[in-house]
């Protein structure tokens, strides 16, 4: 196999890594596409080039592997690869949970293969097991730690009482955390790797716009007390689960009790749930960021395409399943500033109600819907956290 890469960051790096020091696995890359030639970089120069076409119009190169940064780059990138016949290996999150009803089409299309296993929970083998082992309608939901730069910010303030930026530091310095962090920490890259899984689990496509995601970045000092004093620790989960035909999804915090299978998936560990017909659930746990456990899960993609391996989507082509959160409730803890910055006409019920001069807080049940569409959720003094089982 003759690679091309587009990208020599940390993945690409990590790749480069994973790929010398396994011996099973015949791939070489002829050539490395990068948007900067006068950086340093720990490989031979003559690997490299700023042109694209280098690679795609290579006829010995046989598979692309995308794993640069901007989505539309990435996806014109991917696509042209696609329309060429070549096989595609990416872990591009944030452009594959935008672009999978064109993707999915281009692979229909070509006929080329299209895998991307690295793009959700890096080492954490969950596509493959959606599309082959869970490859019925048994499963009932699918959720968990989804990203590593949250969970080491997380870790690092209840373990070790750093300060969020000083946690942030670290995933940044460790390179978990997007170049962008924002991505992280507001809950848009666990909410992007969702869409993707829902497409895999469920068979329905669903834009990131229609999903709920409500990131960590407002957790402060009085949520942290609050949850130690009900024994818990925080945790930012994404979920997406059917009830008959209808499938709902959303990405918020969650307490955890520290006995909950959760609260033991610490630093950049990431875990996946799955709860099925008649296994209940199983749980899943590996690194989910970082330069070797994402190469590692780019390397297993490269590897399936000896065999001719694609993605089948069974699901979407199977069953009648559609996105609707209407039906969805949720309980959760809205912490404000002060009385009138929450609408209570939104919650179906409120079961505690705290005022002192540091925090007022709420905790009720709302429907997803609602939740999504107040406009107070958009204050930075307001802060919500899910409380589940
Ligand atoms: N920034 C991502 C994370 C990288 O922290 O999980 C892996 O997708």
């Amino acid at each position: 196999m003759k690679l091309g890469l587009f990208g020599f960051g940390c993945v690409g790096q990590g790749l480069w890594k994973v790929l010398h020091e396994t011996k099973g696995i015949r791939a070489d890359i002829k050539r490395i596409c990068i948007k900067h030639p006068d950086k340093q970089r720990p490989v031979p120069a003559h690997f490299f080039t700023t042109n694209a076409l280098e690679i795609l119009d290579d006829p010995e190169i046989d598979i692309v592997v995308e794993l640069i940064d901007d989505a539309d780059a990435a996806f014109e990138i991917v696509s042209g690869a696609l329309a060429r016949g070549k096989a595609v290996v990416s872990a591009n999150k944030k452009m594959i949970a935008h672009r999978l009803p064109e993707l999915y089409a281009l692979q229909q299309k070509t006929g080329a293969a299209f895998l991307y296993e690295g793009a959700c929970c890096a080492s954490i083998p969950i596509i493959r097991n959606l599309e082959e082992y869970y490859d019925n309608d048994l499963l009932t939901s699918v959720e968990g730690i989804f990203n590593g730069t949250t969970n080491v910010i997380l870790s690092k303030i209840f373990e070790e009482n750093l300060s969020f930026a000083e946690a942030l530091k670290f995933a940044q310095v460790h390179g978990f955390a997007e170049s962008d962090p924002s991505l992280d920490v507001d809950g848009f890259d666990p909410k992007f790797k969702l869409c993707i899984l829902l497409l895999h689990a469920f068979g329905v496509f669903v834009r990131p716009e229609k999903v709920l995601h409500f990131g960590i970045g407002r957790v402060n000092a009085f949520d942290i007390e609050f949850a130690r004093s009900r024994g818990c620790v925080l945790k930012l989960v994404a979920r997406c689960f059917r009830e008959n035909d209808k499938v709902a999804a959303y990405c918020l915090p969650r307490f955890v009790p520290q006995n909950h299978r959760y609260a033991s998936v610490r630093h950049e560990y990431n875990a996946v749930t799955l709860e099925s017909a008649f296994s209940e659930h199983q749980m899943f746990v590996g690194k989910g960021a970082g330069d070797k456990a994402t190469g590692c899960a780019v390397l297993s993609d490269i590897s399936a395409l000896r065999y001719q391996y694609k993605y089948e989507y069974r699901k979407f082509s199977q069953n009648g399943t559609f996105f609707d959160t209407s039906e969805t409730e949720l309980t959760v803890y809205v912490r404000h500033e002060r009385e009138g910055q929450i609408a209570e006409q939104d919650f179906a019920s409120i079961s505690e109600r705290y005022i002192s001069g540091a925090a007022h807080y709420w905790i009720g049940k709302i429907s997803l819907e609602k939740l999504q569409a107040a406009a107070w959720l958009n204050d930075v003094g307001v802060n919500v956290i899910e409380l589940k089982n």
